[in-house]
């Protein structure tokens, strides 16, 4: 499908309203530092926050990953999406009337935008339907499920919008589509009804079933789950997949938890929808519930946005086969659980109780207490190793040393592996002290990984600096030169973009000493900056142009490649902002700088033609050649040299 060239007017009108604080505040924790926020990195894992977005650029930037831009494209990174897409969601959100470069386009758009719209609102207006229904006769027995069985709320019923579908088999197809004229394929597209296999028509996929509406994490109802009230199978059916719904990406109840989840700094994840909603009413708001399935990566990284020292608690319900599910839901968990990336620990309930059956007999002070006192994920697994086994018994302590091993090997913390290597050789000593040494020594020896029987070959990097690799060419810089050109060159780029009263300066060096930037990236980035800079009339006023940084952001939205290399370059860590309070002295070093190496770059080069020209048969040539040579060795000599070694302290 084309998508509709959006007209300027409107891409300009979103990037002012759309403010990149309150954009990345709904997939980012973020704190005030200084005047910017700063956060946990979507685009990475991290632990320390390295994350910054400024309101007065109106640009984020990872001092981590150098993911870095504007609002657009920090939505269009984080759900892949395109650029008109974004544009149009933003546009949607904050009231930008969307206007197209063709008329005949704007319908192709509505069409567009209106699928997903769509979705939303027959949700919405069915979540209501259902809400409706528990309320009539035909929903009394549901109601007095929740208030009895379940010993819900009013209030809680009305938080959770929970419902009640009619027994019958239209019900809801034929209030939505008769009555509020949807279409059907609409309906169908949201998982709401299904089409019958004779005789054409459709019939609604949730019947006499209490619903519980799932949301997104912006609260839009996205999906249903229905628990029946008799002894049908099965017990909880789910909207299927659709374009708004993904069972794997989704945790109910995130919407009401992200708020108690940054401020508690943990997360509980349970089971079931009702050991969420039971949490919530028992006021631990930080609950969220993984749909029945094995936690996903995805999942995880979804709550973990939320709390900065990323902990969080599992609630499985420890009946069932044992605490089989447990170890499933852990899944994809444990691999960043071994390298630490998340704080994880298990809570097993008494008696095998799930969290809503536990708060029915219990306060929500104990569940606290339980909560605070489970262990750590690792220990969780020691004491599910060790259970039920007898030590005494050669073949029981074979099994639990080979389990243990097999544990310890894959914690990436040495710390961590040291200590739970002196722990689990306490455990195999059976209390006898003097056996522990040799324990320890015994499970090092077996944890250890095999010595490597050949040397990986080095890093094409690393062979270009060792002194076996060839010289570079000439008219190359040599590499000490090359990262202090670059060094060089990035300070004076981040002086010109970040103090618009150096402005003139900069480029006043630059004309005089006929100076380029030598490295491509770089010289791409001063194009763009003059290419603005005369866009603005013919007098070059370079300093009325405060926005230089986020109009090149603009255009770099179509250069993605480039990007890379330099939008560090558009913002300023701690490090630099020193550098760049001793402007201008820092101005005139990196010019100098760049002078040199260029002086240097011209010298080599002239000498290799000089020494490539024949003087018996071009002698002007090799005459002009030498006198251009000497002369950049004259300048190079007149260099102090003492200069030079106070440049490179400057930069
Ligand atoms: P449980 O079977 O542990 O149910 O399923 P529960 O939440 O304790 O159920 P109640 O208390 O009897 O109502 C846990 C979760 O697994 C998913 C649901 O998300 C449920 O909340 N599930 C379970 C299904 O999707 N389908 C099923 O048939 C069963
Ligand atoms: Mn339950």
């Amino acid at each position: 499908m084309q998508i509709p060239r959006l007209h300027p007017d409107t891409i300009e009108e979103v990037k002012l309203r759309a403010d990149i604080v309150d954009v990345v505040s709904e997939y980012v924790v973020l704190r005030k530092r200084g005047k910017d926020f700063v956060g946990l990195c979507p685009f990475h894992d991290e632990k320390s926050p390295s994350f910054t977005v400024s309101q007065t650029k109106q640009m984020y930037y990872c001092f981590g990953c150098q993911a870095g831009g504007n609002a657009i494209k920090f939505v269009m990174e984080l759900g892949k999406r395109s650029f008109a897409d974004v544009v149009l969601d933003l546009a949607r959100r904050y009231q930008v009337p969307v206007q197209t470069l063709l008329p005949e386009q704007r319908q192709e758009l509505q069409r567009q935008l209106s699928l997903r719209e769509h979705l939303y609102e027959v949700l919405a207006t069915s979540a209501q339907f259902y809400q409706h229904a528990l309320r009539q006769s035909q929903g009394q027995k549901a109601l007095q499920y929740l208030q009895s069985n379940r010993q819900l709320k009013e209030e809680t019923i009305q938080q959770f919008g929970l419902g009640y579908a009619p027994a019958s088999w239209e019900t809801l197809y034929r209030y939505l589509v008769e009555d509020k004229h949807y279409p059907a394929q609409i309906l169908e597209k949201a998982g709401l009804i299904k089409p019958r296999r004779e005789g054409g028509g459709y019939y609604d996929v949730f019947r006499d079933r209490l619903m519980i509406p799932i949301r997104d994490v912006q609260g839009r109802v996205i999906a249903f789950g229905g628990r029946t009230l008799t002894d049908e199978q099965p017990k909880y059916l789910n909207s299927p997949e659709t374009e708004l719904f993904s069972k794997g990406k989704t945790l109910f109840a995130l919407d009401q938890a992200k708020g108690g989840i940054s401020q508690l700094d943990q997360a509980v994840v349970v089971e079931g929808y009702f050991d969420a909603i039971a949490l919530h009413t028992a006021g631990i708001n930080n609950a969220v519930a993984s749909l029945g399935t094995a936690l996903s990566l995805e999942q995880v990284r979804l709550i973990l946005r939320y709390t900065e020292s990323k902990q969080l608690v599992l609630n499985f319900d420890a009946d069932k086969a044992g605490t089989n599910a447990a170890e499933r839901a852990i899944g994809e968990i444990a691999e960043l659980a071994y390298k630490g990336e998340v704080q994880l620990k298990v809570l097993n309930l008494p008696d095998g109780k799930d969290a809503d059956e536990y708060l029915h007999s219990h306060t929500p002070e104990d569940y606290g207490e339980l909560l605070k006192n489970a262990p750590l994920w690792l220990d969780w697994q020691i004491q599910q190793i060790i259970q039920d086994r007898d030590l005494k018994q050669a073949t029981d302590f074979q099994q639990v040393t080979q389990q243990i091993v097999k544990l310890l090997k894959n914690i990436a913390n040495s710390d961590t592996r040291n200590y739970y290597v002196s722990y689990c050789a306490e455990i195999l000593s059976l209390g006898d002290t003097r056996l522990i040494p040799l324990r320890v020594e015994n499970l090092l020896t077996q944890i250890a990984p095999p010595p490597a029987t050949y040397s990986k070959p080095v890093s094409a990097r690393k062979a270009w600096g060792s002194s076996k690799s060839p010289l570079p060419t000439p008219h190359s810089p040599l590499p000490t030169e090359r990262s202090l050109l670059e060094h060089a060159e990035a300070l004076l780029l981040r002086i010109y973009l970040h103090c618009p009263e150096q402005r003139q300066a900069i480029i006043a060096e630059l004309e005089e000493r006929d100076l380029q930037f030598s490295l491509s990236h770089h010289r791409f980035l001063w194009q763009q900056i003059l290419e603005i800079s005369s866009g603005d009339g013919e007098t070059k006023n370079f300093a009325s142009l405060p926005d230089l940084i986020s109009r090149l952001q603009d255009q770099f939205l179509e250069f993605g490649s480039e990007m890379g290399l330099i939008s560090h370059l558009f913002h300023v860590d701690e490090i630099n902002q020193k550098e760049i309070l001793r402007t201008p002295q820092v101005v005139q070093a990196a010019i100098a700088c760049m002078d040199l190496v260029m002086l240097e770059k011209r010298y080599r080069h002239f000498l290799e033609l000089w020494q490539q020209t024949d003087p018996e048969t071009e002698p002007e040539r090799y005459q002009s050649y030498y006198q251009a040579f000497y002369a950049e060795k004259i300048k190079l000599q007149k260099i102090d040299r003492q200069r030079l070694f106070s440049i490179t302290e400057l930069l």
